[in-house]
């Protein structure tokens, strides 16, 4: 008996260290897809996302400077699509924490069902005296998306710190069952997989509240990506929705969520300690 209680205590202790799928687990479409990459709470913290199509039931990336030596595990939720369909996708997110500033990593995502080829980004500097250089747009369709070739140019040869995209996304994510979106997404991984693509959203996002668009990104803090703020060199980016307004059907409370939380941001953000560089 204290045999078994013994071998009960070792399986226990291994399974919670490294979280592994179950034995004989059939996974049919599990292949990463979609993969784009943002800032967590702070510009050293990259969180990962990406889409398969079945449960995967683990959630990896292994990343690292020039070799990929370390791992972390994050999780998945479902995201299904309000079409008729109802298409499931699952959404893994794992976060990089405390990484090396102006580092090049590299690093790749999915689990023992699939990985996704090697990827990298280049972590921004440390501190505040440095020129941020952002790509900013709006409006970019999975169709006629004739900028992106250039976009892609540019953060290829390493011109960007990050992107920013400020709504209406793949005319629209949720057209077709959500394949537009799918599609889109695809379409940007070469940008979005190597700089942190961050992003807002607009009245193409609307359908089904915003859902397609709180699924797929994951933006600092914990209002599903809808408004947050993050420090970036000597820059303090605040993104909110105006969308809150012009869909009053989906209730008031995000409006005075968001005021009350904007108010709070910019009241931080003036602190003395957080304005030594202004004049
Ligand atoms: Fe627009």
């Amino acid at each position: 008996m204290k045999l078994l209680i013994f071998v009960v205590v070792i399986t226990l202790s291994k399974a919670n260290k490294t979280p592994r799928v179950s034995p004989g687990y059939d996974c049919d479409y599990c292949q990463p897809e979609q993969i784009h990459i943002s800032f967590g709470s702070k510009t050293n913290d990259i969180v990962v996302t990406w889409t398969t199509f079945n449960d995967t039931q683990e959630s990896r990336v292994q990343y690292g400077v020039g070799v990929m030596d370390q791992e972390a595990v994050g999780s998945s939720t479902v995201f299904t699509d309000g079409g008729r369909r109802k298409r499931n996708m699952w959404i893994h997110r794992v976060l990089l924490k405390d990484l090396n500033f102006n580092t090049k990593y590299v690093y790749h995502a999915g689990s023992v069902y699939g990985w996704s080829e090697q990827l990298s980004f280049k972590t921004p500097p440390q501190g505040e005296d440095w020129v941020v250089r952002a790509a900013v747009y709006g409006d970019m369709g999975s169709k006629n998306a004739h900028s992106l070739s250039y976009l892609q140019d540019e953060a290829e040869r390493g011109h960007f710190d990050l992107i920013l995209h400020v709504g209406d996304f793949a005319y629209d994510m949720d057209t077709d069952d959500a394949l537009v979106g799918d599609e889109f997404m695809r379409q940007i991984q070469p940008l979005a997989a190597g700089l942190p693509y961050m992003t807002c959203p607009g009245n193409h996002e609307s359908k089904y509240n915003f859902s397609n668009y709180r699924n797929r990104f994951s933006m600092p803090g914990d209002s599903e990506s809808m408004f947050y703020s993050f420090d970036l060199g000597p820059v303090h980016f605040v993104s909110i929705s105006t969308e809150f307004y012009y869909f009053l059907n989906y209730g008031f409370k995000m409006v005075a969520n968001q005021f009350y939380w904007l108010e709070e941001d910019l009241r931080k953000a003036n602190e003395p300690e957080n304005r030594q560089d202004i004049l």
